[in-house]
């Protein structure tokens, strides 16, 4: 028998496919029916303290190799998606809930009322915009950064992911103030900022000119964070990033991950992505007489 089984820190998952942030994960059914479809573990689209309408169309463009995006967060805010979340209470399978906020306070209370609404983690999206430095992300100011998880840790029992951004240079130095901070996983990686010009216009064909590249072509650079970052910390990381397959998923394995979440997938694959994964990584374990993923999971580290 084939043990799709893994855990992140305390929290176990049934089989290692995450849904990622911010695809199909609006409402309840959508969530519902990727949980019917094998998902291991939902992350709900990234929820502010406030609704928010996001950026003008256009904001999504399917290129050759990948899906460019600038949505500017749009969500209901914490008060309204509660009650998405109220009626996935009764799921077995662990529903992660992505906040952003610009500072440590505005994070804490939505980590408090995602743990009220029942989350079984908080997956911390630092790739929003810094409220005092115009231009700069949450993400790249390491002490804020340190603030925020402490902050959350401080008040809030539940497990804390990171979610880190390829775009910065000094990714080694985050995952270490990220591990010092007392988080219990890294997430890597969010999308990587590019632009798409219109050669009859000769302008960007985003509304925001630049946006968030994901999708088959962003594999390798997921992969490179993952290995660097499963290098530096002893805390687990989660891998994400043009993963389509079941091969996909297990070369992040080997890279370091323990899980992995799928999203520009589920456009090209369906929802049943989950179970088709699933499917594809046990195969390949039977066939390499793998018994368990733990026997894969950070082979290339060694
Ligand atoms: C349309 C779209 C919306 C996204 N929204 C979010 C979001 O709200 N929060 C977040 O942390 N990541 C968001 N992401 C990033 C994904 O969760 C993921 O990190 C990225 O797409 C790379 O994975 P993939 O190649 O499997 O799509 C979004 C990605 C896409 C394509």
């Amino acid at each position: 028998m084939t043990d799709l089984n893994t855990a992140i820190g305390p929290l176990r998952l049934k089989n290692p496919t995450m849904l990622a942030s911010g695809i199909m994960d609006e409402d309840a059914g959508s969530i519902q029916r990727m949980i019917e479809l094998g998902a291991g573990a939902i992350v709900t689209k990234s929820i502010g303290i406030h609704p928010r309408d996001g950026y003008a169309n256009p904001t999504v463009i399917e290129l050759e190799h990948g899906i460019l995006n600038a949505m500017g967060l749009p969500n209901p805010g914490i008060d309204l998606y509660g009650k998405e979340m109220n009626v996935l209470k009764k799921t077995e399978v662990p529903i992660i809930g992505s906040i952003f906020a610009a500072t440590a306070e505005d994070f804490v209370t939505l980590a408090t009322k995602m743990q009220g609404l029942g989350a079984a983690a908080v997956e911390l999206n630092v790739s929003c915009p810094h409220a005092k430095h115009y231009g700069l992300e949450v993400g790249s100011d390491l002490s804020l950064v340190y603030d925020i998880i402490s902050s959350i840790k401080h008040h809030v029992h539940l497990p804390v992911f990171v979610k880190v951004s390829p775009n910065m240079t000094n990714l080694v130095e985050v995952a270490q103030t990220i591990e010092n901070a007392k988080a219990d996983a890294i997430v890597a990686i969010n999308t990587v900022r590019g632009m798409k010009i219109n050669l009859e216009t000769g302008l960007p064909i985003l509304a925001n000119k630049t946006g968030g590249y994901s999708g088959k072509a962003i594999k390798p650079i997921g992969i490179r964070c993952v290995y660097d970052i499963a290098q530096t910390v002893h805390i687990p990381v989660i891998g994400v990033g043009g993963i389509t397959n079941g091969e996909d998923a297990i070369e992040y394995f080997m890279a370091g991950a323990c899980a992995i979440q799928v999203g520009s997938a589920v456009y090209y694959r369906g929802p049943e992505v989950f179970h088709h994964i699933n499917k594809e990584i046990a195969q390949w374990m039977r066939k390499h007489n793998y018994k368990k993923l733990s026997e894969i999971i950070g082979a290339a580290c060694r």
